[in-house]
């Protein structure tokens, strides 16, 4: 009753931000799974156990309450220990509650043998968290309600995610806090009003391998998601004046960028192109990614 879980962490073009009951989010989103940044994390179920044990995790409540659901679906009641490693900052803004529950649910219910569908090991890991749904499925991602579907294998667009990290720091409101308050903003109806829209565009972009017009439309959905929540009560502001010299410093190159929920900037560019991004960005710690395949067991 032992496996081990690798997850990509996922960055959005389209974001996810505001949820309802059970993590159905208010607008679909669109992300592709990074080639770097991973979770790998092994559970063992054990009848010598007597309570789950954790080595690491960033919140120990939510993964037993996320191990009970899958325990409740095998029918198992054993305890189990759990082992986690990333490969990157935890709570720096990259993704690691979408590649940790990802990775915690593929590798429990392979441990507990339940024989699930990728669509519903994307259900379950959206319940964990909203965007490790988007973790389950290779490539290209769209999530729009119950789970994510892939829209192309990593292999359709060679594109490079250069994480400029600006900030180790752990961020002070988590983005679990910041969902449940997006309608306390007055430009949420106004940013899910121009959601459908975007996603439009955003999929042609995708389709067509159209750079310019990617990027347009990643810096119009990052800069309004972060206008949502730097408006909301309590207002959330998760950049730093790195953020902003980052932003300015790719300006007149061919590379756009996007932010999640802390300072450090996703700085897109086609594969040729990577050289010069990255002597630009060369004062700051990169972490340069390709798009990847979904969770898989090892
Ligand atoms: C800003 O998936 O971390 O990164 O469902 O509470 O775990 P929970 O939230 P989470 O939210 C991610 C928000 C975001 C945008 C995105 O990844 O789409």
């Amino acid at each position: 009753m032992k496996a081990t879980a690798v997850a990509p962490a996922n960055i959005a073009f389209i974001k996810y931000w505001g949820r309802k009951a059970n993590r159905i989010p208010y607008n679909p989103s669109i992300s592709m799974n990074l080639s770097v940044c991973e979770t790998t994390t092994t559970v063992e179920f054990s009848s010598e156990l007597t309570r789950d044990v954790i080595t690491r995790g960033f919140d120990s409540a939510r993964i037993v309450e996320h191990l009970d659901r899958l325990r409740k679906l095998a029918g198992v009641k054993k305890k189990a220990r759990i082992t986690t490693e990333n490969s990157f900052p935890a709570s720096s803004g990259i993704a690691s509650s979408a590649s940790g529950f990802a990775a915690l649910t593929v590798a429990a219910a392979s441990a507990l043998g339940l024989t699930l569908s990728e669509r519903e090991l994307s259900a379950l890991a959206r319940v964990g968290s909203g965007s490790a749904a988007r973790s389950i499925p290779d490539g290209f991602v769209k999530w729009e309600r119950e789970y994510a579907y892939s829209l192309y294998p990593p292999t359709h667009w060679d594109l490079r995610d250069i994480i400029v990290i600006v900030s180790r720091r752990t961020k002070k409101i988590s983005s679990s806090e910041g969902h449940d308050r997006v309608k306390t903003s007055p430009f949420f109806t106004r940013r899910l009003d121009a959601i459908p829209g975007r996603i439009k565009r955003l999929e042609t972009a995708l389709k067509t391998k159209n750079f310019p017009l990617f990027g347009a439309v990643i810096e119009e959905e990052c800069l309004d998601m972060h206008h949502v929540m730097q408006t909301q009560d309590p207002p959330l502001f998760y950049w730093n004046e790195d953020t902003r010299r980052v932003i300015d410093a790719i300006q007149d190159l061919p590379a756009h960028y996007t932010i999640d929920a802390g300072p450090n900037v996703h700085v897109f560019c086609e594969a040729k192109n990577e050289p010069l991004i990255v002597s630009r960005l060369n004062e700051w710690e990169l972490i340069i990614n390709k798009p990847a395949r979904g969770v898989h067991i090892v």
